[in-house]
């Protein structure tokens, strides 16, 4: 049994918990565990309640999946959510639950944030996963940032920048 909603404050240090351990797994995010701050979960909860969205699904035992986006500040951008984040819990991957967290989220953005009509995000180039499922949701890609991504063993790779008109 899930459910999946929009996060509040409160699911701050689960949002810790989630992502130190989604980040411990390795390639899928771009922070290391080490980077995954407390002041980094409530920087980007703060933005994306104040100017974005943030979802969250709820597993028996806590949250185990989470996505938020925001607009960038400048109010030229004040359309697009960006800067945006998936993250399921390893237990909770290879089921397609990233795919109904991302379809939540986009019905909710276009049911409540009408100004919105662009979602952008960045996705590296060996993440197939996480490209198999924006591909799906009808997610373009619209640039290619060679050798952005630098691996843990010093090799690069190109960082993609993905775009949903809606
Ligand atoms: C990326 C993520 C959100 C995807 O959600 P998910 O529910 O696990 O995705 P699914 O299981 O539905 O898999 C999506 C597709 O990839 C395929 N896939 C799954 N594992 C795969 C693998 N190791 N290699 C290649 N393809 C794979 C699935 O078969 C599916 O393909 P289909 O559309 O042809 O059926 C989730 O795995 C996750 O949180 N990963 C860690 C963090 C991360 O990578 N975030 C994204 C950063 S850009």
């Amino acid at each position: 049994m899930t459910d999946i909603r929009p996060a509040t404050s409160a699911d701050i240090d689960s949002l810790y918990d989630l992502y130190r351990q989604v980040a411990r797994q390795g390639e899928g995010l771009a922070r290391t565990e080490a980077e995954i701050s407390r002041a980094y979960i409530v920087g980007f909860v703060a933005q994306a309640l104040e100017r974005g969205l943030i979802m969250v699904v709820e597993g028996e035992a806590g949250l185990i999946g989470s996505l938020h986006a925001y607009a960038p500040q400048p109010a030229q951008f004040g359309h697009c959510l960006s800067d945006l984040t998936i993250a399921l819990s390893p237990d909770a991957q290879g089921m397609g639950l990233g795919q109904q967290l991302f379809e939540a989220y986009i019905a909710r953005v276009r049911g409540q944030l009408s100004h919105i009509n662009r979602i952008e995000l960045m996705c590296r180039e060996s993440n197939i996963r996480a490209l198999k499922l924006y591909d799906r949701l009808g997610f373009v890609t619209e640039g290619r940032l060679k050798n952005r991504v630098r691996r843990p063993d010093g090799s690069f790779e190109d960082d993609l920048i993905l775009g949903l008109c809606l």
